[in-house]
Formats: structure tokens, sequence, C-alpha cells
């Protein structure tokens, strides 16, 4: 098969729904087998049964947990001769409340998924890598926010955790470079999905009119960008965050 990531395997969090999904439909057309790894199996079994191609996998997986991931890679070692060298870190969630209402626990689930849950899929993935002697090459694409660097209302907890994805991206870049391993950050905008049908419409008026496009985007539209720093054509794009917002100020 052809395409910018043939022959690659790649593990894709949160890839039951939105950009996970749509992150998985982008690199099996461009030629990658995916793992679907989702806390909800269902979605991401729905998931691998829209993907071009044959021999994708689905796993339940909670980011948040060392063992559910590290059982997750042994899976995926009992499936496939190597671990995968494409990992996107897509699994998120919102807990939004006014600051003064936010509670400790939606703080800490927030920081939990967003943040330590990248952080534990990345160590886990490219320990595998370097074990297997396949991290040369390797791309780590974490989905940070645009509103990790703008700020937005009701979100302190999800915006801290997406800056910290952001400064985790680029502390991991250096550490993982001797390895062969790039690490990137896409920062989307205001994006249509499962996560952003709740915002309430007064919000999304608000949310569409910041957009210079106007409109809000498609996951497709981030999975080209991610398929592109999964591939060898952003081989000198390394601890970078990409903007992908259609122009939000
Ligand atoms: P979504 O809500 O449609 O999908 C998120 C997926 O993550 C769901 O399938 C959910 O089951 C899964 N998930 C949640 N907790 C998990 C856990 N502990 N372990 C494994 N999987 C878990 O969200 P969407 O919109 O696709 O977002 C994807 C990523 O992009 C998230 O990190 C989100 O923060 C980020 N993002 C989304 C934007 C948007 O406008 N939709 C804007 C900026 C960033």
């Amino acid at each position: 098969m052809s395409g910018i990531v043939a022959g690659k395997l790649a593990f894709v969090t949160g890839a039951g729904s939105g950009i996970g999904r749509a992150v998985c439909q982008k690199l099996a057309k461009e030629g990658a087998t995916v793992v679907a790894a989702d806390l909800n199996a269902k979605r991401a079994s729905e998931t691998v049964a829209l993907l071009e191609g044959s021999d994708h996998l689905s796993l339940a997986v909670d980011v948040v947990s060392p063992n559910s991931i590290n059982e997750a890679f042994v899976s995926v070692l009992q499936h496939y001769p190597k671990p995968p060298t494409l990992v996107v870190n897509s699994a998120g969630i919102t807990r939004d409340n006014y600051f003064l209402k936010l509670s400790e626990t939606d703080y800490d689930q927030v920081l939990d998924v967003n943040l330590k849950g990248t952080f534990l899929v990345t160590q886990i993935a490219v320990k595998a890598m370097i074990n297997a002697e396949v991290s040369n090459g390797g791309s780590v694409v974490n989905l940070a926010s645009i509103v990790g660097k703008l700020g937005n209302l009701g979100q302190s907890n999800y915006c801290a955790s997406k800056a910290g994805v952001e400064g985790f991206t680029r502390g991991a870049c250096i550490d993982l470079a001797k390895f062969g391993v790039r690490i990137n950050a896409v920062l989307p905008g205001f994006i249509r999905t499962q996560m952003t049908d709740i915002v309430p419409e007064h919000i999304k008026t608000i949310l569409i009119a910041k957009t210079a496009a106007g409109r809000m985007g498609t996951p497709d539209e981030i999975a080209e960008v991610v398929a592109f720093l999964c591939s060898n054509k952003s081989s000198f794009v390394n601890g970078a965050s990409i903007d992908v917002t259609g122009g939000f100020f």
C-alpha cells in the first residue's frame, strides 16, 4: 500500500471519537496499520470497522492507568511482530466550570487524562520502541489546544492541561532525539466533535466569531496535519506546537 506512512504501525488514543477517529482513518488511508485505543472499547471497534486496509486492531485502554497501557502493549506485541513507531495522543476530556466553582476533582481528572495520560502513553510506547530497536524514525503527536496559549472562559483546568502538554512536548523532544524519536504538539481551534457538541449555542457563536475562517473546523482538517507530523515529510519538525485553528484570536 502506498501513502506517506505506508508500512508503519500507529497507536492512537481517543480513537473512538472525533479527532482520534479521523486520525485513524487518515493514517490507514496513507498506508499505516492502526491500533485504535479508547476507554470506550465499542467505539474503538466501530472506528476500526471504518478503516481502509486490514489487520487493524481496537483495544480498550485507560490512559490514566499504567497497567491498562502496559496490558495494551502486551496485546499489541501478541498481534504484531514489532511495536508501533507512530503514537498519537488524542484522548482528552473537559470538565468546564467557572474558576470559583471548579472542584478539585474536576481539576485533577482533566490534568490526569490530558497531561499525565499523554506522558504515560508516550513513555510506555517509546520504551517499547527502544527495546525492539525500532525507535529511529518514531514520531509522537500530542493533541494540545489553542486555549492552552490563549485561555478560555470556564476552562482553567483544561487550559492548564493543554499548556502542560506543550511544555511536556518541548521537554521530551530534547530527551527523545537521541533515540531518533520526534515529538510534536498540534493545537486545534474550535473543532466539530462530541467534545464540542455540548458547548451551549451562544458560546459556539462567540467562538466562531473569534475564528477568522468564520466556521468550526472538522476532525479531518486536524488529521491532515497529524498525518504530516507522523510521516517523514516532517523530518525536521521537532518539539513544535502547530496551530490548526482557521485563525483563532
Ligand atoms: P472527543 O470527546 O470526541 O474524543 C475523545 C475520546 O477520548 C473519546 O472517545 C473518549 O472516550 C476518549 N477518552 C477519554 N478519556 C479517556 C481515557 N482516560 N483513556 C482513553 N481514552 C479516553 O474529543 P475530540 O474533540 O476528538 O478531542 C480529541 C483531542 O483534541 C482531545 O485531547 C481534545 O482535548 C483536543 N482538542 C479538541 C478540540 C475540539 O474543538 N474538539 C480543540 C482543541 C483540542
